[in-house]
């Protein structure tokens, strides 16, 4: 009987020990770009040939567009939120067995959610464009010029109270302090969790209104990832070159997901993308801050930080403020060894050949559990050269310097390497 004890105390110990070793480390992927709207067949049906794929990567969440009935193709100028028949990617039937056929393989959804603007179905009497319909049978979602925020200058018909956040110049702005308003969009997203099988949230758009209404709709609906979207630029002196010191832009992203209930609100890192990206281009230097840590939102609020190389807006074929195309694997090398939540981006993984060479980080990764969390320590930091060992499990070398001389301990093993850049796991 003793011994069977011993056996069945090291069997659990064991299977806990594979529990705990299996907590996969969140790895996020945006399944679309600009033009997904226009794919033959329909995003939704198209993406279910690349789940195998986004499962092996150790895909975690993927990210859909906004699933509504909008003004415009890609979604973010929604108007009947509750008709999932009109998007441009894919019914609501194909949208749900998406979720689900993702579901079976154990990655989450994540609808973007746009509410800081909202397009009206019908002119009102007086020509303005101010009755808005839901997509349902009921009342649900109908809205007046009630719920559009007075100060809305463009929209000036509206009559609910004052904007709590920036103006959006291409409809009307939504007023998030009614009760109503408030009230039938929590209900619509709970209805996105628990009828299309939605699991978290992307909200767009976050500078339109006060944080603490993320806060509220998080607490509301209980999503299991969350990460806004509050897209500011980085600071540049004269030359058009980035600040040595971004601490205001990234003070500014960690404000935000405090004010906006922390835990498991999230923000897309837009000052790491923006430093990441000149220092690729030979300025190293640039990724330690004056405090040893790395320079954007991951060196000061890591759990909270989404990283990415480029996104729907900043490249696909609007390309606002592209990631040098050329240097993208080193985008990926840096973001998928660090702390921070890593954001794929379709095109890099889908469209421009980059599928195994992301993979091959990405399971790094998941091998040696580096997390939103996890410590780094950087150990050179030069124009042509960015060294640094994450967790004391995993080196990373970015740049065009070849020689790193004895930075890299001898029980330390190449795990992969492409142009210009090299990953070391740690032996035994
Ligand atoms: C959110 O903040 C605004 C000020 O920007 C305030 O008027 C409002 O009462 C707050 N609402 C909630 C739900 O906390």
């Amino acid at each position: 009987m003793k011994s069977f004890n011993a056996i069945t105390l090291c069997c659990l110990l064991f299977s806990f020990s594979l529990l705990f070793n299996f907590v996969a480390p969140t790895l996020l992927f945006q399944g679309f770009n600009w033009e997904s709207c226009n794919k033959p067949g329909g995003l939704y049906n198209s993406l279910k040939n690349s789940i195998d794929d986004l499962a092996r990567a150790g895909t975690t969440h993927v990210w859909l567009p906004p699933p509504s009935h909008s003004v415009s193709p890609q979604g973010y100028l929604p108007g009947r939120l509750y008709d999932l028949d009109a998007s441009k990617y894919g019914n609501e039937a194909d949208l749900k067995s998406l979720i689900r056929a993702f579901h079976q393989k154990g990655i989450k959804c994540v609808a973007d959610i746009v509410i800081n603007h909202r397009c009206a179905d019908k002119k009102d009497g007086r020509g303005i464009y101010c009755i808005f319909e839901g997509g349902t049978a009921d009342d649900r979602l109908d809205w007046g010029p009630w719920a559009i925020c007075r100060d809305d200058t463009q929209f000036s018909d509206g009559s609910g109270n004052l904007d709590t956040g920036d103006g959006y110049g291409a409809a009307p702005d939504i007023d998030h302090l009614n009760p109503r308003v408030q009230n039938e969009l929590i209900d619509w997203m709970n209805w996105l969790k628990s009828e299309i099988g939605f699991d978290g949230w992307r909200f767009d758009f976050v500078k339109g209104y006060a944080p603490n209404f993320t806060k509220m709709y998080v607490e509301k609906t209980i999503p299991d990832f969350v990460v806004g979207e509050l897209w500011d630029s980085i600071n540049y002196d004269s030359d058009g070159k980035p600040d040595y010191n971004q601490d205001g832009p990234r003070n500014e992203l960690a404000g935000w997901v405090q004010n906006a209930g922390g835990g498991v609100v999230a923000a897309f890192d837009f000052t790491t993308k923006g430093v990441l990206q000149a220092a690729v281009e030979g300025e190293w230097w640039r990724m330690k801050d004056s405090s040893g840590r790395p320079s954007g939102m991951i060196g000061i609020m890591p759990k909270n930080a989404v990283t990415f190389v480029d996104n729907h807006d900043t490249g696909s074929t609007q390309n606002l403020w592209p990631f040098p195309a050329d240097k993208v694997m080193l985008g990926y090398a840096y973001i998928l060894t660090h702390p921070g939540i890593p954001s794929i981006f379709y095109d890099h993984f889908l469209e421009w050949g980059l599928k195994e060479e992301i993979v091959k980080l990405s399971l790094i990764r998941q091998r040696n559990a580096i997390s939103e969390s996890s410590s780094v320590n950087i150990m050179a930091s030069d124009a042509d050269l960015y060294v640094a060992m994450i967790d004391g499990k995993i080196m990373v070398k970015i740049g065009t310097r070849y020689d790193v001389g004895n930075l890299i301990p001898s029980n330390f093993k190449v795990a992969t390497s492409g142009k210009d850049y090299c990953v070391w796991e740690k032996q035994g």
